[in-house]
């Protein structure tokens, strides 16, 4: 006879056993581990993964499953039978945001105007991937026009995808534009997410639901067929939950592409790029100095008071990382914060980049179904079919208003930009991110994220950020401005960010990494949904 309290520990084994990784936390290692042990296959994984962006559907993260995964999934695990494995990325789900083209679905950026519309091939990014062994899950819902389009509509609404919500707290604002990537690295409905970031569209999303997002030097990631905003700032990274998962996908998707020469600037050839996994050490914050530009802090601020709390946590950790044997320098300030900050350098090129930019990707089209070839094409459109799914004027189109001003607006190949362009280089330089670097010779600087964007946009330079802290509960509740989402509330995540010089991603990993060891801080808060399907292990 087996004694009741054999069965209840047989009982206990099998459910551990049956839900081990729970795929809310799975790293690409855990996942690596289950399908090299035939735990579970590629097609076991999509299949569960599909099943959580069902339990999930609710937030709304996800706008397109790729109808080809399981096919696909299925053929990675005839590889595997047949003993070629890829590599680590080999029958591993991601979900890309949906301004990346991919062939099996849109690639809209959000909008109507491009429902239907055809590349000739893959991003090269995606094209990257799939050599790598992963399987592309679908397309992750995004600020419409990676939030180049209004200035009263809200983070995480496309007319192609609706509305995406937080995943921390009800109807929170996801932020953006790289929202459906954000919520749904979050609630683990693929193992890794890929976002794009002018300034901020990684960061902001990953810390507001709780996630790392990696923000890559400009050229490091092809941009080739990513629907653009600037050429200046536009870059391509992982959002994951945690630091190693997102070296991983940065490995897959760095290198040189010929349809997009920033990325010659990579001071090495593709076989010898830093080793972006092997720089997750534990021990890579001993010896770092790491610079605090207090100006910087003090001005978002006055902006801002709100913040208080996610200064608060900065500072202890700060005091963490000095534990870890990091040697933090106070008032590594940024010289020309004021001119910066009242500039109206960022805003032309970005505007100017826009115009000249997306008449380049549209002209790349091989299916354009509605003849879209500019940008004033597009506003016309945008504008004619209202309302409806494009909700003008109430999301109206004030940016692109700006850009198309007859007087004020104009395209990068114009004799206005230039000097414009040598401004946003200065003050985000030699006056900010760069000089702060240099003279006092940091491996990088730290901030909260909620300031840090900005700073590394205009010159192209690198971030990462991990979850700090989430609101506490006697957190007063702010809506955002258009007055129909939660901003700030009790258990809302923020994020510590390290920014570096261009092409130093490992170094900044490495600090990460450290960190994120050091804190665990993901998971001491759950999302307020979290979708149960797990995979089905054929060993339990
Ligand atoms: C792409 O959009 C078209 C038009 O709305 C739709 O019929 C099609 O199902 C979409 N493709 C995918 C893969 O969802
Ligand atoms: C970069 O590529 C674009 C088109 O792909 C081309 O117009 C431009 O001249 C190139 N710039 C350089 C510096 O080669
Ligand atoms: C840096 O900025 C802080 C905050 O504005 C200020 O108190 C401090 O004096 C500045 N330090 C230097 C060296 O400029
Ligand atoms: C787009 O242009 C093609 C070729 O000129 C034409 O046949 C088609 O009707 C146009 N479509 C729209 C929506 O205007
Ligand atoms: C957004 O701005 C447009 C143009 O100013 C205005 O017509 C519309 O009412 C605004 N929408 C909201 C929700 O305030
Ligand atoms: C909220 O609680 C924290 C401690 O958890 C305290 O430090 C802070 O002052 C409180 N804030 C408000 C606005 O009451």
């Amino acid at each position: 006879m087996v004694s009741p309290w054999r069965l209840v520990l047989l009982g206990a084994c099998l459910r551990v056993a049956a839900q081990f990784p729970s795929l809310l936390d799975a790293t690409i290692d855990d996942l690596r581990g289950g399908l090299d042990s035939g735990a579970f296959s590629a097609v076991d994984l999509v299949t569960a993964y599909l099943g959580r962006i069902s339990d999930a559907s609710s937030l709304n993260s996800v706008t397109e499953i790729n109808p080809d995964a399981l096919d696909i999934a299925a053929e990675l695990d005839r590889e595997r039978a047949q003993g070629r494995v890829r590599g680590p990325l080999h029958g591993i789900p991601v979900l890309i945001k949906n301004n990346i083209a991919s062939m099996e679905n849109n690639n809209t950026a959000g909008s109507t105007a491009l429902l239907g519309a055809k590349t000739p091939r893959d991003a090269f990014l995606v094209s990257r991937l799939r050599t790598a062994g992963a399987v592309i899950l679908g397309k992750t819902g995004l600020s419409q026009w990676a939030n180049f389009r209004s200035s009263n509509s809200s983070n995480g609404w496309s007319a192609h995808g609706g509305q995406v919500f937080g995943a921390y707290v009800e109807m929170q604002d996801p932020s953006g534009s790289s929202s459906g990537s954000g919520v749904a690295a979050a609630l683990g409905l693929a193992a890794a997410t890929l976002g794009t970031e002018t300034s901020g569209s990684i960061l902001s999303p990953a810390q507001r639901n709780g996630v790392v997002g990696i923000k890559p030097t400009v050229g490091l990631v092809s941009r080739d067929l990513v629907i653009p905003i600037s050429e200046h700032q536009d870059t391509i990274g992982p959002m994951t939950g945690d630091v190693k998962t997102a070296a991983y996908i940065l490995q897959a998707i760095a290198g040189q592409d010929a349809n997009d020469n920033y990325t010659s600037a990579i001071p090495a050839s593709i076989p010898t790029l830093p080793d972006y996994v092997a720089a997750c050490k534990l021990d890579a914050l001993s010896g770092a100095r790491l610079g605090v530009p207090s100006n910087a802090i003090e001005l978002f601020l006055e902006f801002d008071s709100t913040r208080q709390v996610e200064v608060d946590a900065f500072t202890s950790a700060l005091d963490t990382m000095t534990r870890a044997g990091a040697n933090i320098v106070q008032n590594t300030n940024f010289t020309e914060l004021e001119a910066w900050a009242n500039s109206r350098a960022p805003g032309i090129v970005l505007r100017a980049d826009f115009l000249t930019n997306l008449a380049s990707y549209l002209s790349k089209l091989s299916f354009n179904p509605n003849n879209v070839t500019s940008l004033a094409d597009v506003s016309r459109f945008t504008k004619t079919i209202s309302p409806g799914p494009e909700e003008f004027p109430s999301r109206d189109t004030a940016t692109w208003d700006q850009a198309l001003d007859p007087q004020s607006g104009f395209g990068n190949d114009d004799p206005r930009f230039f000097p414009i362009l040598q401004e946003n280089l200065r003050l985000g330089g030699e006056g900010g991110l760069l000089g702060a670097l240099d003279r006092h010779e940091l491996d990088a600087i730290v901030l909260p994220t909620s300031f840090s964007p900005g700073f590394a946009a205009g010159v192209g330079s690198p971030v990462i950020t991990v979850p700090l802290g989430y609101y506490p509960a006697n957190t007063t509740k702010v809506m955002n401005t258009r007055g129909n989402l939660v901003d700030t509330a009790e258990n809302v995540p923020f994020g510590i960010s390290f920014l570096g010089r261009k092409f130093d991603e490992a170094k900044l990993i490495g600090l990460a990494f450290a960190f994120e060891q050091l804190t665990k801080v993901r998971g001491k808060v759950k999302p307020f949904l979290v979708p149960e399907t797990e995979v089905r292990r054929r060993d339990a």
